[in-house]
């Protein structure tokens, strides 16, 4: 990856691609869910700080063990004025992250159990197959499709309308 001097404050959306490793897509995509941002100048290209690439270094290892974009923004959102990540925020963040990682592990392996019954089979029956039916929560309450729950338990139209 390209150095870039430090007496350069301010990067361009190349600069910044090539020295972070993420696409300049990602970068776009990043500012317009709020977890980066830039200035435009007079000819309305984006200039990003120095701290830019810190950040896209947080969000790009969060994502990289699973944490989805919406976490990382509010994550981002919580430390006092906006700041930079730092090396303390890191460690919090992804020690609180960690249980959830490991609940995320345990689902996965139950799924990849699952699976190993389903293979060849193709029934995706909704009585037997459990990973076309998870925990069966609506044949507990009722019976039929569980496709329409609203419907069975909305009340009957007061008037029909005539086309
Ligand atoms: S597809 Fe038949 S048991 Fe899952």
């Amino acid at each position: 990856m390209p150095q870039i001097p430090e007496k350069i404050h301010e990067l361009t959306v190349g600069q910044l691609s090539a020295r972070s490793g993420a696409a300049v897509s990602a970068l776009h995509f990043y500012e317009a869910k709020g977890l980066i941002s830039s200035r435009r100048t007079t000819g309305n290209q984006r200039r990003y700080s120095r701290d830019a690439l810190r950040r896209v270094a947080f969000v790009r290892a969060a994502q990289r063990v699973g944490i989805p974009l919406a976490t990382i923004r509010d994550a981002l959102a919580e430390l006092p004025e906006e700041r930079t990540p730092n090396h303390e925020d890191w460690a919090r963040l992804s020690e609180a992250w960690r249980s959830e990682l490991d609940e995320r592990i345990k689902q996965l392996g139950r799924l990849r159990d699952h699976l190993s019954d389903c293979i060849g089979c193709g029934c995706l029956s909704l009585e037997t197959c459990v990973l076309s039916n998870p925990d069966d929560v609506f044949g507990e309450r009722m019976t039929g499709s569980r496709l329409l729950p609203e419907r069975r338990n909305a009340p009957e139209p007061k008037e029909k309308r005539s086309a």
